[in-house]
């Protein structure tokens, strides 16, 4: 019987790292090592699936951008409506895996298998996790089980849901961590007919005491047409904050309240959100709210909509 034919996406990340030279051996470069040498270095694969590989960047993720997104989904949109791919691996760097895992959840078709992984040890590591992780997400990707579960992250060897993944610890081989198991995660695809050649800005405004609100005012000079407030508690905004708000509101900048504290923040539970004319991130974590209100903005919902129709809910 054919094996299954998966296409592999690089992108970079810890996974493709290597030593730095000029570091005191303390220090790796991300996104270093090409897609064909990741591949080379797992024994056995070829025995799971057929392959083919491309390498669409090459970079560590602290420095992905909403444009990297958008390169990400092409090519894997692509490889999903292609009938000889059963199954995308995407190789991503840890640190903003979490987003892009959840941007491609909302904006891919649900069906064939999606699975991103990355590392926490780079390629020569004489205990690099990457070759483990590539061979569990080619499996991953390869079984009929991970089907319809939307996309899904395979770190330190466990499969993961994108909505409820993220990344807990800066270090270690469990740095991830989710409140529900794969085999629960359900598909989204609430974006899989939008086709954007770009991206609304929003930006992440951080609640802390004393956090002044002149943050607002500059965001919204400097061209943001959304804002997460990622505020204390229940997603409790200050009192010197609110004519800031009022102003942006006024020029139609979204705002939307989430918390960084784990847990929903409900909808009028403790603002009057629907007469500031706000939104709510429901138990979505201020980065994974971006992504749905960035996406959201690109579709054109009007704020009835996305008061309605943002994933949080
Ligand atoms: C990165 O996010 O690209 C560097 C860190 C990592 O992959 O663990």
């Amino acid at each position: 019987m054919a094996l299954p034919h998966i296409r592999i996406l690089a992108t970079g990340g810890t996974i493709a790292g290597e030593a730095d030279p000029a570091g005191d051996g303390a220090r790796y470069r991300a996104g270093v090592r090409p897609v064909a040498a990741l591949l080379a270095a797992v024994p056995g694969l070829d025995g799971v699936a057929s392959l083919d590989a491309e390498q669409i960047l090459a970079l560590d993720s602290k420095d992905m951008t909403p444009d990297g997104w958008l390169s990400m989904l092409s090519a894997a949109r692509q490889a999903l409506a292609d009938p000889s791919v059963d199954g995308v691996v995407i190789l991503h760097g840890t640190d903003t895996l979490e987003e892009s895992a959840y941007f491609l959840h909302l904006a891919l078709p649900p069906g064939k298998p999606t699975v991103l992984t990355g590392a926490m040890r780079p390629a020569d590591h004489p205990e690099a996790d990457g070759p483990a992780n590539l061979l569990t997400s080619v499996r991953l990707a390869a079984s009929p089980e991970a089907a319809d579960k939307g996309v899904l992250v395979v770190m330190n060897g466990t499969p993961y849901g994108a909505r409820h993944l993220r990344k807990a610890r800066t270090t270690g081989l469990d740095a991830f961590e989710a409140d529900q198991t794969w085999t629960a995660a359900e598909p989204d695809g609430r974006f899989a007919s939008l086709t954007p050649t770009a991206l609304p800005r929003v930006d992440i405004l951080p609640g802390y005491a004393g956090a002044p609100a002149m943050l607002i005012d500059a965001s919204v000079a400097d061209g943001a047409r959304g804002l997460v407030l990622a505020l204390t508690g229940h997603g409790s905004v200050p009192s010197a904050w609110e004519p800031a708000l009022q102003r942006a509101r006024d020029q139609g900048v979204a705002i939307l309240r989430a918390s960084r504290c784990a847990g929903p923040v409900i909808h009028n539970g403790n603002a009057d959100d629907d007469g500031a004319g706000w939104l709510t991130a429901g138990d979505l974590p201020p980065p994974k709210a971006r992504v749905a209100l960035m996406l959201a903005l690109a579709a054109g919902w009007e704020a009835r909509t996305l008061k309605t129709r943002l994933p949080g809910f």
